[in-house]
């Protein structure tokens, strides 16, 4: 990955964070703490001034507002925040036993500030300090940074909360206390329209409950995984359905997670189609054995806050999170739910750009590219072309690059001036020719 000199040069200006970025420096400033720059570093600069915004703290902004809702909803959860961002590879992917090759781990799907620093990809990265703690019952709330497509559900930063809950496995009541709280789940559950399709099997030789653990135990925290997780998908999604006339329905699939075993996924029908809501399991003994915490069993899951914010509030688009503009920011109170008035639906201004590669290269360094010249003016862009010359055997490609702001009337002028500049810098950065 390389990082360009015209993104190195772009620091936002209105940011109060403190980033000194620049080829002439050996490494990263970020509010006082220096991070050694090397072949791996690729986070720009543009990113990093979004670590600063910590929409989940602000309690009238759709994500804290839904954050607030999950934190009412799981009340007997300590509630926590991790405010940076920056963590240790050995964090973020090591002490979850991520193998060497995760895809994960590329520098085309994360951001590196080194070779052993980065931006978190997820909160689970934060399981294992949570729990060296000793807190046995949590949710924490945290913003996570993937490099990824542009289009109206994907942005490079994104809300995530994790949940455990674990109960000391090393006396005999340990089943006595799971069993009482799954009484008052039940209890809950009772009063809710939910259908629960499960298609999961129970110590599935290919998902199977971890040979340290009594099965018993295994299937009570599975149990107790999967109530807790019901109700709190029905608590969320009663703001915006009827469930009164049209039960929810939720389905469990099988997973697979490196620090849980067995593992799950729960989807959620919405508007006809299974939307993926969060991945679960039953932690890896192993993994809890690193925090301390060898003598408890339990579960934990990882849950997107974008995608229910979507739903809940009818955002359509996911730049709108991010925007500053008052026609967005003032719609939303702390502690209701209302749907988003869309302010404008300006025109889109759709340019294609087509080349020549001559080195393979990754999707996503074009589109941080795309994303580095216009900042949030790209609604989408596609691949609409993607052949090889049958007799010089040459790899063309051609992308439709949707500029369109989500705040003012873009002009074509604008548009031109801004796909100028994406060419020029993919023209740099891959050394290609424009067809
Ligand atoms: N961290 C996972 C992700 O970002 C989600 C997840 C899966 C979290 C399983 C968990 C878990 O705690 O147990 O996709």
């Amino acid at each position: 990955m390389m990082i360009l000199r015209s993104q190195i040069a772009r620091i936002s200006k209105s940011s109060k964070l403190s980033v000194n970025l620049s080829l002439r420096y050996q490494s990263t400033l970020i509010n006082g703490q220096s991070y050694s720059r090397d072949e791996f570093t690729n986070a720009p600069s543009s990113i990093l001034a979004l670590t600063e915004r910590q929409l989940h703290q602000q309690p009238s902004h759709p994500i804290g507002i839904l954050r607030s809702l999950i934190e009412n909803s799981l009340n007997n959860y300590q509630h926590l925040t991790a405010p940076s961002p920056i963590v240790s590879t050995y964090k973020n992917f090591d002490e979850l036993e991520f193998p060497e090759d995760h895809p994960g781990r590329s520098l085309s799907d994360s951001y590196y500030l080194n070779k052993t620093t980065m931006l978190r990809t997820h909160t689970s990265a934060h399981e294992c300090d949570v729990f060296k703690k000793g807190t046995d019952k949590w949710i924490l709330t945290a913003d996570v940074y993937r490099r990824d497509e542009i289009d109206s559900s994907h942005y490079p930063v994104f809300h995530q909360m994790e949940g455990a809950c674990v109960w000391d496995d090393t006396t005999k009541n340990v089943e006595k206390a799971i069993e009482e709280e799954l009484h008052l789940l039940e209890k809950a559950l009772a009063h809710t329209n939910v259908i629960t399709e499960d298609v999961t099997v129970n110590n599935n030789p290919n998902n199977p409950y971890q040979l340290s653990q009594r099965p018993e135990v295994s299937g009570l925290i599975v149990k107790h995984l999967k109530m807790t997780l019901n109700l709190l998908v029905y608590n969320l999604f009663k703001h915006a359905q009827n469930v009164d006339a049209e039960p929810l329905k939720v389905r469990w699939i099988e997973a697979y997670f490196p620090w849980t075993g067995p593992s799950y996924e729960l989807e959620v029908l919405w508007e006809g189609k299974w939307l993926e809501l969060l991945g679960c399991g039953v932690m890896q003994q192993r993994t809890l054995e690193r925090a301390g915490m060898g003598h408890k069993s339990g579960w934990a899951f990882g849950l997107g806050l974008e995608r229910i914010a979507m739903v809940l509030f009818g955002i359509p688009d996911i730049r709108l999170f991010w925007s500053t503009d008052a026609r967005f920011l003032s719609q939303f109170e702390s502690g209701k739910i209302s749907k988003f008035v869309p302010y404008s639906k300006y025109p889109p201004c759709i340019k294609d750009v087509s080349f020549w590669v001559n080195k393979p290269f990754h999707e996503n360094d074009l589109y941080e590219i795309i994303r580095e010249c216009s900042q949030d003016l790209v609604e989408s862009v596609e691949c609409i072309d993607n052949f090889v010359h049958p007799k010089s055997q040459r790899h063309s490609l051609c992308y439709r690059i949707n500029y369109r702001s989500m705040d003012k009337n873009l002009t074509n002028e604008e548009a031109n001036d801004l796909h100028a500049s994406v060419i020029e810098n993919i023209k740099k950065a891959f050394n290609i020719e424009i067809r």
